[in-house]
């Protein structure tokens, strides 16, 4: 015998892309102070757009890497103000919700060219640092869990080094500045910091120096005429029969059958 599966009912939520299943789950959030119903499993960016909003700007890798989408929440009833992603942070049914895409914190013009290992140049270019009142606000807002007043701290003692490694993670979402009462641009100093540190401080690596050389004297440029002039197909069938180093393979251990561009 045969059965007719109901279908189920689909129906047309708030905004004009947001199609919601019959049965599906949707919680109350506030955007800008309007309510909207949305399905509880959506992070707050999918959220905004079911809701009908649409990101001009505010949004860019959509996978936590761009720091394009900083958010500001604060749930119904509680004094606390919390911040995240948006593209990583699901929602939760109250919650208040403001996005920061910018945050006009101050930027310091320098060629990079011209400067040294010495933390002199970060003390001059940004003097604000030493506005620092350690209150540990920045550390608290950052979505990476960055240690940014540990960052800020480090660079007042001129280690750049240490800075450098400290605000590695780093994705320039702002949300530190918006933050601070020392008008402290934190992640443009720390980004200097890290320029530095990769410029002068950190030892040049010789197998990137060679390749390097290799790449200026010509070396590759006949395989990358091959390819660039190979049609779309054959392209995707090298590419998918291309040899791999294994995952675990030893450092040293593994060679390419191939060895003319060795
Ligand atoms: S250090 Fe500041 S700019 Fe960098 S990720 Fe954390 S909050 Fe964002
Ligand atoms: S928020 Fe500003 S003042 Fe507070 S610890 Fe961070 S850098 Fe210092
Ligand atoms: S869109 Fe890039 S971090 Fe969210």
């Amino acid at each position: 015998m045969c059965e007719i599966t109901k279908q189920p009912e689909i129906k047309v939520a708030t905004g004009d892309r947001a199609i919601l299943p019959e049965g599906a789950k949707t919680i109350p959030i506030f955007v800008m102070g309007k309510k909207y119903d949305v399905p509880e499993t959506l992070t707050i960016m999918k959220a905004m757009e079911f809701a009908g909003f649409k990101f001009l700007r505010g949004a860019g890798c959509r996978g936590g890497i761009c720091g394009a989408c900083p958010t500001v929440f604060r749930m119904a009833g509680d004094y606390k103000l919390h911040f995240g992603l948006a593209c990583q942070t699901v929602v939760e049914a109250n919650m208040y919700l403001a996005q920061i895409p910018f945050f006009p914190a101050n930027r310091a013009s320098y060629n990079i060219e011209e400067m040294s290992a010495a933390a002199d140049a970060i003390h001059a270019l940004y003097p604000e640092i030493f506005r620092c009142v350690a209150c540990n606000l920045c550390t608290k807002a950052c979505p990476m869990e960055v240690k940014v007043m540990d960052y800020i701290a480090a660079l007042k003692q001129g280690q750049i080094d240490k800075a450098a490694r400290i605000s590695f993670d780093c994705i320039q979402c702002g949300l530190c500045a918006s933050r601070c009462m020392g008008e402290i641009p934190q992640y443009h100093v720390a980004q200097l910091a890290r320029r530095i540190f990769g410029k002068f401080i950190q030892p040049r690596f010789e197998h990137l120096v060679s390749r390097v050389k290799e790449i200026e004297s010509g070396k590759y440029d006949q395989m990358l005429d091959e390819l660039t002039k190979m049609d779309h197909e054959t392209l995707k069938k090298k590419y998918v029969e291309r040899e791999r180093e294994p995952d675990l393979s030893s450092l040293g251990a593994w060679k390419p059958k191939e060895t003319q561009y060795l």
